[in-house]
């Protein structure tokens, strides 16, 4: 049977609580055992104990009085005899009473029927003993001092073994309050290993099958372990997946398509006006020649565009087309320049190319990696202002691996909230929408080749002005 995560939650919440409510149950019944035989202590054997002492002085006393009534004759020991005897039979009467059911209770009932068919026999209960009045023998009163001794020796057994059962029960429910309480920390502990298991691992695929969407666009169905709840949840992601993968395809394959098939037509738009400028077809006038010449700048640049969307399928497609060359890092970031040198002298923006003195050398396809650079370099020139300065320089990774290059210009820069979104295919930040023109595919067609060489691209914004793109390409 397969438990969704409310019913995990309620079975490990029901165990928890029928361990500690457990617990909790049996010390109670322990403390009342123990408040109970501490009660028994209190009250009653000490109570007997007290007696006991009490009985003996009372029995001795009425010997010696009786016995000094006998010899002297004076009415005055009679009296104390009284006294005593008074004493002797109540605590009598109450050591019965409260030895009930205790270990000496027979002692002092044997003890009770020898007083009281001695006495029968002798004075009444009460009445002053005359002068030469008998006394019992002197082994009755032996006999008497014998039987007390010996229910007082009982008694303190009893509160012996009462101490030491009280010390068991004590020692026993201290055990079983930390086994109870080592349990419930076990379950929990178990509990929430299982619980978290139970919900973060799920949880864990489910975000990394994000990330791999985020980034690869690609669609791989995902099983979530873990009860009824991520099973839906997987299925309704691996729908939503299975969408966007669909749509994504039928588009880029859409852009192709329309790419190449508006470039055909174009070429031959543009073999014609250059024709048309290059007077093959008879001479033309100045304003004509104006016209024609701003139609060709335009044509040039819905080629270009054109070339950037299909090279967004291309490497999208994943097949790496051309063979990887060495090259050193020197001649791709001259060459690279270099295509800006014109629109670089327009704007007034130097170039400052930063060279480190080791020749270093990148491997990888050509046309690729130099589409990285003139993305980062165009962008450079393309937002800075009139009259600044874009430098470029690079360094070798820390294990050699890689070449990591720099390229800072003094533009606008990159609003905080935008940064992680300039690479994301057709994204222009809000800054630039308006006025500067492209399509926003120079950045995530960057990364992707920068990706594809096991490379990364980061943007980070200068502390005065502009910002600068570092991006890592690999060494032979
Ligand atoms: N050097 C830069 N300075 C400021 N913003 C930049 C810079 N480079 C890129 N960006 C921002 O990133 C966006 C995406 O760049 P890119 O993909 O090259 O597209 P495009 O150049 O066609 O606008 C740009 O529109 C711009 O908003
Ligand atoms: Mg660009």
């Amino acid at each position: 049977m397969k438990l969704g995560i409310k019913q995990k939650l309620s079975l490990i919440f029901f165990l928890f609580f029928l361990i500690f409510s457990g617990t909790v149950a049996i010390l109670l019944v322990n403390v009342q055992r123990m408040v109970e035989s501490t009660e028994a202590i209190v009250t009653k054997n000490n109570k007997i104990e007290e007696l006991s002492e009490n009985l003996m002085t009372s029995i001795l006393e009425m010997d010696t009085h009786h016995k000094k009534l006998k010899v002297l004759k004076k009415d005055r020991y009679s009296e104390y005899f009284v006294t005593s005897k008074l004493s002797f039979e109540t605590s009598l009467e109450t050591v019965v009473l409260l030895s009930v059911s205790s270990d000496s209770e027979a002692l002092w009932k044997e003890i009770d029927f020898s007083y009281k068919r001695h006495r029968e026999g002798l004075w009444d209960h009460g009445t002053i003993p005359e002068i030469g009045q008998e006394w019992v023998t002197d082994q009755v009163v032996t006999f008497w001092v014998d039987r007390i001794n010996l229910a007082k020796k009982i008694n303190k057994e009893e509160i012996k073994e009462a101490l030491w059962a009280l010390n068991e029960t004590s020692r026993v429910s201290a055990q079983n309050g930390l086994y109870g309480f080592c349990t419930s920390i076990v379950v929990g502990l178990f509990g929430l290993i299982f619980l978290s298991r139970a919900i973060f691992s799920p949880l864990k695929t489910l975000s990394r099958a994000l990330l791999r969407i985020s980034t690869d666009k690609k669609h791989q169905p995902i099983t979530l372990k873990g009860g009824e709840e991520f099973c839906e949840l997987a299925q309704a992601f691996n729908d939503m997946s299975l969408q966007l993968y669909e749509e994504e395809t039928i588009r880029n394959e859409f852009i192709a398509t329309l790419s190449h098939e508006i470039r055909t037509p174009l070429s031959s738009i543009r073999e014609s006006v250059n024709m048309i400028v290059e007077e093959v077809f008879g001479p033309i006038n100045d304003k004509q020649r104006k016209f024609l010449k701003i139609s060709s700048v335009e044509i040039q640049r819905i080629n270009k565009l054109l070339n950037h969307l299909l090279n967004v399928s291309v490497l999208e497609s994943g097949v790496r087309k051309k063979s990887s060359t060495k090259i050193t890092a020197r001649e791709i970031v001259r060459t690279s320049s270099e295509l800006f040198s014109s629109q670089a002298e327009k704007k007034k923006v130097t170039i400052k190319i930063k060279e480190p003195t080791k020749t270093m050398s990148l491997y990888g396809v050509r046309e690729e990696l130099q589409q990285v650079f003139v993305n980062i370099i165009g962008n450079a020139i393309k937002f800075s202002p009139e009259s600044s300065l874009v430098s470029i320089t690079w360094q070798a990774s820390p294990n050699n691996s890689f070449i990591i290059f720099a390229v800072s210009d003094t533009g606008p820069g990159i609003a905080k909230d935008e940064l992680s979104l300039i690479f994301t295919k057709y994204y222009r930040t809000k800054k630039v929408r308006g006025h500067l023109d492209g399509v926003g595919l120079g950045l995530a067609i960057s990364k992707k080749i920068v990706t594809s060489y096991g490379g990364k691209i980061t943007v980070v914004n200068n502390e005065t002005q502009g910002c600068t793109f570092c991006f890592s390409l690999p060494t032979m």
